[in-house]
């Protein structure tokens, strides 16, 4: 979470901030250009929310936590917005249920593009004579908003799986790499380590503080486990063997009735923001549950990576590089890549508070922390993922069963 000490000079950095910030703005607008009212209006499932929402919600969070708290005499665009926008944030007071957000035809899209308008302008003019604390705030900011790109995309492909027309979001780009390397696997550091955040630079506050911890002799597969792989736990019956599954992911499995990644359908072929098309068996496997990953790596004779193993061996990879987006766009996990990009990577690890953890202070304490229940940890960075968002310590985390994200595995094994 951002804050105030990761910014060394925030005065004399305040203009990159700035061009950061309105960067980000205009993404989340490209983002939503294909898309028709309609479109940004729908709710496919409780979990994902409308593409006109995550406009609307990231814009709430930048004219509440910056323009209220920290602009004297700021007058919000609409009083009543703050309840339809509001996510989670109880400081923040009563707000619409989150499974009605697809209920709400308006403000209109063109309303909250309206109200984007206003914010930018208000931050704009703002930004020379914020505080410190409230420039750390906008940086939080840009993350949040970041994080709700990766959203809205996972959320609009869902959105459009639901439709038998099978509408495709935008045309996905040609391929430019067409194999697998084979699969090995390569001995990890163990003994004490260290993992997380350190003090300086941007990170969430559930990254930090940066601690010791222990590995144990291990090692970590090469690259990702490919759609092709799972072709061959389908086939060998890797859905109707409950002996490769936990039992709550048995019992899951057999409750929605799951035969293959959320997006496959018949023929070999699986939907993607570019529309149908033939699985690419060269690609990443995306869109399974921590249940799945955890299954298919015991079918493997392997097992998935806790948290420690995956953030030591990342440690020295480039989180720039890799399949992230750059650009308004279909996406889609590729062949060939490298440590972060294409899917993000199930961890056996709980997604639980470090050792020392502090909340953020202020109303954003209810950011990450209170979500520390249930949920498991997944490392990396995918396809959807605005280029320059990830870092080693990054902790994304979701419930075992969530699997309309891009999630997929690395592979993992005692040594
Ligand atoms: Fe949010």
């Amino acid at each position: 979470m951002a804050r105030a000490d990761s910014v060394t000079d925030p005065r004399a950095s305040s203009s990159s901030l700035s061009e950061r910030l309105f960067a980000t703005r205009s993404l989340s607008l490209d983002l939503a250009a294909p898309l028709s009212d309609a479109d940004a209006t729908v709710q496919p499932f409780p979990d994902a929310s409308p593409a006109k929402w995550h406009l609307a919600h990231t814009t709430w969070f930048f004219e509440t936590f910056v323009l209220r708290d920290h602009v004297p005499h700021y007058r919000a665009y609409d009083d009543r917005f703050a309840y339809l926008f509001n996510s989670y944030y109880e400081a923040e007071g009563e707000r619409h249920a989150r499974p009605r957000r697809g209920m709400l035809t308006r403000p209109s899209l063109d309303e909250v593009r309206e109200w984007r308008a206003r914010v930018d302008e208000a931050l704009d003019r703002a930004i020379p004579t914020l505080p410190d604390t409230a420039l750390d705030l906008i940086e939080l900011g840009i993350n949040h908003e970041q994080q709700h790109q990766e959203l809205f995309l996972a959320d609009i492909l869902a959105t459009f799986a639901e439709n038998p027309l099978e509408p495709a979001y935008a045309k996905l780009p040609p391929a430019t790499c067409f194999s697998t390397e084979p699969l090995t696997f390569h001995e990890g550091r163990n003994g004490i380590v260290e993992i997380g955040a350190p003090g300086e630079g941007f990170a969430f506050d559930n990254e930090r503080p940066r601690h010791r911890t222990f590995l144990h002799p291990h090692a970590m597969a090469n690259r990702r486990v490919t759609n092709g792989e799972w072709r061959e736990f389908i086939a060998d019956g890797g859905y109707r063997t409950p002996t490769l599954w936990l039992s709550e992911g048995w019992d899951w499995v057999q409750r929605e009735g799951v035969a293959a990644p959320l997006y496959w359908r018949d023929e070999g072929t699986e939907f993607t923001l570019g529309g149908r098309r033939e699985i690419d068996k060269a690609a990443p496997v995306a869109h399974v549950s921590y249940y799945e990953a955890d299954a298919f790596a015991r079918w493997s004779g392997a097992r998935l990576p806790i948290e420690a193993e995956w953030e030591d061996f990342a440690a020295s990879a480039d989180p720039n590089i890799g399949n992230q987006l750059d650009a308004a766009g279909a996406v889609v996990p590729r062949p060939g890549g490298g440590v972060f990009g294409d899917t993000w990577e199930w961890t056996a690890s709980a997604y639980l508070a470090y050792p020392g953890f502090a909340p953020a202070e202020g109303a954003v304490g209810e950011y990450n922390g209170k979500f520390m229940c249930g949920q498991f940890v997944l490392k990396g960075a995918s396809c959807a993922t605005p280029r320059g968002h990830s870092r080693a310590s990054y902790r994304n985390f979701f419930p075992p069963a969530a699997r309309w994200q891009f999630t997929g595995l690395r592979l993992a094994k005692d040594a």
